[in-house]
């Protein structure tokens, strides 16, 4: 079955499913401890995953059961690189690391300026470009979109042609601003949330991602 993009956005995939739905809200409740938070994130990550590689393409090889010989499947291609925007990211990074454990790692440093919410580089270390790989970016939050531009475009620079890029929660504002700088991109979240507010938090949201996920406030 293939994913249909959002009616209002074509490069932007809602995973809608009872299961992340009730592991989204649980997320969104301050309530909830840091332990549960990252529990949830990593969960959330890998169910996105998981639909978000169903165009994944396969080859076929004979396997001997101990039956008999099967046409089993393969992934054409076993390069993935898992690229968290930090710090937030990095919750959805270990999740996505679950479902690829065969993925390299990169990371992306982005801090968001308080005043501008201009995205601000301090760290680039992604491995270098395969043709072949597909480079997973991931950050929990995707408000402005400033710092997904960013941290794409730096990518692009680099080479870098077949991305996705997953979030857990997804303002119209930065669905509008990828869709317009990087419409090649495809953009999977659980939730399309309603606005950001003055000070670029999304509305309703779940509060500061790195936050809570550090513990840090
Ligand atoms: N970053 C967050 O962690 N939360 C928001 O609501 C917006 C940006």
């Amino acid at each position: 079955m293939q994913l249909e993009p959002h009616s209002n956005f074509k490069n932007f995939f809602l995973i809608q499913h009872p299961i992340i739905s009730y592991k989204l809200a649980l997320l969104r409740d301050p309530t909830t401890n840091r332990k549960l938070f990252k529990e949830l994130t990593e969960e959330i990550a890998i169910l996105l995953g998981y639909e978000a590689t169903r165009d994944l393409p396969q080859t076929t090889r004979p396997i001997q059961t101990p039956l008999e010989t099967f046409d089993g499947k393969d992934l054409e291609s076993n390069q993935f690189v898992i690229a968290p925007i930090l710090r937030a990211g990095l919750g959805m990074g270990d999740g996505l690391l679950k479902l690829l454990p065969m993925a390299s790692v990169g990371h992306i440093g982005f801090y968001r300026n308080e005043q501008t919410l201009q995205a601000v580089e301090y760290y680039f270390k992604i491995p270098p470009n395969s043709e072949k790989a597909l480079y997973l970016v991931c950050d929990p939050m995707l408000a402005t979109g400033n710092t997904a531009v960013a941290a794409i475009s730096e990518l692009k620079k680099r080479g870098v042609g077949h991305i996705k890029f997953f979030c857990m929660v997804a303002a119209p504002e930065g669905v509008e601003h990828m869709t317009k700088h990087h419409p090649d991109v495809p953009i999977y979240g659980a939730s399309l949330d309603r606005e950001l507010n003055e000070n670029g938090y999304i509305l309703p949201g779940l509060g500061d991602a790195g936050d809570r996920l550090w513990a840090v406030k």
